[in-house]
């Protein structure tokens, strides 16, 4: 069942004025032209201020060995002629499976620019000597602009035609010139991972920062230049406009960079040929000019060749999409990459549902249990070994008591779901060994009984949640993929946790190329094919796939909690992730730390940056379906009145409305649980603290509500004092306003349910 609420499809033709088109309120306006060269330009203002100065578009294309069998090379960024401009306006509402809101209006006008490229090809002479006449071409690509009162996407298109049917991608020369030195909140770009810390400068600043920035000690890093980025791309500039560069609709393409171009730029990097963990000299500088400072040019993820696609029309590339406000809660708010997805591709969607698990995980991923089950072996092959004969470790963690203990107390508590890691044979050497063969995905360790274990759990009414890690084998995962997933479907699992940890197997390939990313997506439509949801750790950013294949409940693809437990993430962390990785997608952060000095149950010297209020906050101010209460159960029972709001907390919602919102700052944001009249606020804010006013407005007026406040205490404090919070019951109504102090790294949760 498509899950299109009200279709308003209205393809009426619109005034083009110079080729410039306004979004539908009028603030943001796009203007298209083609130079002298017949280069591409477009810009972009909002209120008549300039968000992208007048910046190229285009592709070159690369040679290959095959151009004889009728690859195409000839770069498709100069020569063009506009043939047509078509414009329309487009308003639909249409209802997300899940999500921040019920329903979501997708209101744009388009202009679809038809481009015509014309050029003489040289051609060889015969083998006796006979001159050919040069052959004409001609091929039409056209450009969609989609321009949203919150910005613009942008993608090109390949009709099939005869000069243009397969072609190679060398680079995608799509260009954002930036109006000035802009604060941005920025990663560096690298092809296999997204665990950095958040930096926060000025662009000028980026080639300084850069060499800290990189995140060295991953297991898997692949940087490639001094001032590359990674998307989304937050940015705030000097007169107070939020400007985040995105995409979306990712699909058979490789993710993009952004590669800045600065004061020192002599030529944008063109990396060709195999994986490399550290900075690439530029073998093959583009031949094209390179661009005016402050200046954004598109860079694609390579994969094992060098090359960045391998296309075959008729095709398209995922939308660049631009955001833009003066107002930081609206980037918050924004559906304008969800609205440039396809619509659900399922026609049942009726087994998708929101989840809150906890599982037998935090207590390997802080050190104190083993996902491996024997340590009597320095390498396993995996048909080689008899399990039964193993001499077990005695820290195995998965284990059959252990795994019990969690469904009790997912069960006591409400929380649906039970992740089990290291539940499946070959966790012995699984990282980093370029194994191919690392994990079957079907047999258990000998002390995890698989059947008894889901029995018991569905007695209870939970469910075991499925744990894949490939070890970034992926090769190995698709071989693997039918039996692994009719097991799933045998012992009652719906969802499964996949990890892609290390460098990619086939070797050479980079986590973000157009092969990963298809192979991901390829995971996501076979688990769909089961019913199975899918959270996928280490894979490529989210790009609002999850509109088409709402399976796809999760992605890690940034730095989650288990960070707190390897030297720990700043506290502003979680004020920058809503304007950057949640972008795309939900985040399966798995938050809920509420003993945060580690060291207090294990020998974990790290410790989480963050107040047990702070922690409360995050299942609201990092939207997710799924829903991660990380840490141990004893330690929630140690805390149990704060624990009670993570019971009550909702994962799905009707409405939300972001109340206050400053990157790196403070976030405050109330949701209105689904399918019912309560509503939970949170608030979370950075090192400094906060206060948040919180206009109780949006409660239904002349109602009364039974509130609960867990707040910071007086003297809390995100390092010295984390576990000071209090809890305070009144009953409220629309109109009061509450006034909230977060401490530093701290934060609030508040539930409201009408009476
Ligand atoms: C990294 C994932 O992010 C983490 O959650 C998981 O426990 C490990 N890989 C092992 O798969
Ligand atoms: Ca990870």
């Amino acid at each position: 069942m498509k899950r299109l609420l009200v279709s308003l499809l209205l393809a009426m033709p619109m005034m083009v004025n110079a080729g410039s088109v306004k979004s539908p309120n009028g603030n943001v306006e796009l203007t298209f032209s083609v130079n002298p060269d017949g280069r591409p330009v477009y810009e972009m203002t909002y209120k008549g201020k300039a968000v992208v100065k007048p910046s190229f578009l285009g592709l070159e294309l690369a040679k290959d060995k095959h151009a004889s069998l009728g690859l195409q090379e000839h770069d498709l960024m100069a020569g063009f002629k506009i043939e047509k401009e078509e414009t329309s306006t487009f308003d639909e509402t249409w209802k997300p499976v899940w999500g921040e809101t019920a329903t979501i209006r997708n209101h744009y006008n388009e202009l679809a620019v038809t481009l015509s490229q014309q050029w003489l090809e040289r051609m060889p002479s015969t083998p006796e000597g006979r001159r050919l006449a040069p052959r004409q071409h001609n091929r039409q690509i056209i450009i969609r602009f989609r321009i949203y009162d919150d910005g613009i996407g942008f993608r090109y298109e390949f009709p099939q035609q005869q000069d243009l049917n397969y072609f190679l991608i060398k680079e995608e020369r799509s260009e954002f010139a930036m109006a000035g030195d802009h604060t941005a909140w920025w990663l560096p770009g690298d092809y296999d991972t997204q665990e950095q810390e958040t930096q926060q400068c000025k662009l000028s600043e980026i080639r300084n920062r850069m060499k800290e920035a990189v995140n060295w000690g991953n297991s898997s890093v692949a940087v490639f230049s001094e001032t590359g980025v990674q998307t989304s791309l937050q940015m705030k500039s000097d007169d107070g406009l939020y400007i985040n560069i995105h995409e979306a609709a990712c699909a058979d393409y490789a993710t993009m960079h952004l590669e800045l171009v600065d004061a020192q730029t002599k030529a944008l990097t063109t990396k060709l040929g195999g994986g490399s963990n550290a900075y690439t000299p530029n073998p093959a500088p583009s031949e094209w000019p390179v661009p005016k400072p402050f200046t954004f040019v598109s860079h694609l993820t390579p994969d094992a060749t060098g090359l960045k696609g391998a296309m075959q029309t008729p095709c398209e590339t995922p939308w660049r999409t631009v955001m833009v406000s003066d107002d930081a809660r609206d980037m918050l708010s924004s559906n304008l990459i969800l609205n440039l997805n396809e619509p659900c591709a399922l026609d049942d969607v009726s087994w998708i549902h929101p989840t809150k698990y906890c599982g037998v995980w935090w207590e390997m991923i802080v050190g104190r249990g083993s996902w491996h089950y024997t340590n009597d072996y320095p390498s396993i092959k995996l048909d080689q070994i008899d399990w039964q004969k193993v001499k077990p470790n005695g820290t195995h963690k998965a284990n059959n008591e252990n795994v019990k203990r969690y469904i009790d107390f997912a069960a006591k508590n409400g929380l649906n779901e039970v992740l089990v890691e290291g539940w499946n044979v070959g966790w012995e050497d699984w990282a980093n060994m370029w194994k191919r063969d690392v994990f079957d995905f079907v047999t258990p360790y000998p002390d995890f009984d698989i059947k008894m274990l889901n029995d018991y759990a569905h007695s209870k009414g939970v469910k075991l949640l499925m744990h894949h890690e490939t070890s970034s084998s992926s090769q190995n995962y698709e071989r693997h993929i039918k039996e692994a997933y009719e097991l799933m479907n045998k012992y009652g699992y719906d969802a499964v946790k996949t990890g892609y940890v290390g460098d990619i197997i086939p070797r050479g390939d980079h986590h973000y190329s157009q092969s990963m990313n298809n192979h991901y997506l390829y995971v996501v439509k076979e688990a769909a094919k089961h019913h199975i949801m899918v959270n996928a750790h280490e894979a490529t950013r989210p790009t609002g796939l999850c509109r088409t294949y709402p399976n796809l409940v999760g992605n890690e693809s940034a730095r989650g909690t288990e960070y707190e437990a390897f030297g720990g993430s700043r506290p502003d962390h979680t004020c920058i992730l809503p304007f950057t990785r949640l972008q795309g997608g939900p985040m399966d952060y798995t938050p809920g730390i509420f003993v945060t000095k580690l060291s207090e149950w294990s020998n974990n010297t790290s410790w989480a940056r963050i107040t047990i209020a702070g922690s409360l906050a995050l299942y609201l101010t990092m939207y997710s379906p799924l829903q991660m209460a990380a840490d141990l159960p004893e330690n929630y029972e140690k805390f149990d009145d704060a624990f009670q709001f993570i019971r009550d907390v909702a994962c799905d919602w009707d409405e939300s409305i972001y109340l206050e919102a400053e990157p790196a700052d403070y976030i405050t944001v109330a949701r209105k649980a689904k399918g019912t009249d309560h509503w939970f606020v949170g608030g979370k804010c950075d090192e400094n603290g906060h206060t948040a006013t919180i206009k109780l407005d949006f409660l239904d007026k002349g109602r009364t509500y039974d509130c609960t406040i867990y707040a910071d205490a007086k003297d809390a404090h995100y390092e010295t004092n984390p576990q000071a919070y209090t809890i305070t019951k009144k009953v409220v109504k629309a109109g009061q306003t509450l006034k909230l102090k977060e401490a530093p790294g701290g934060g609030f949760a508040i539930s409201l349910f009408a009476k």
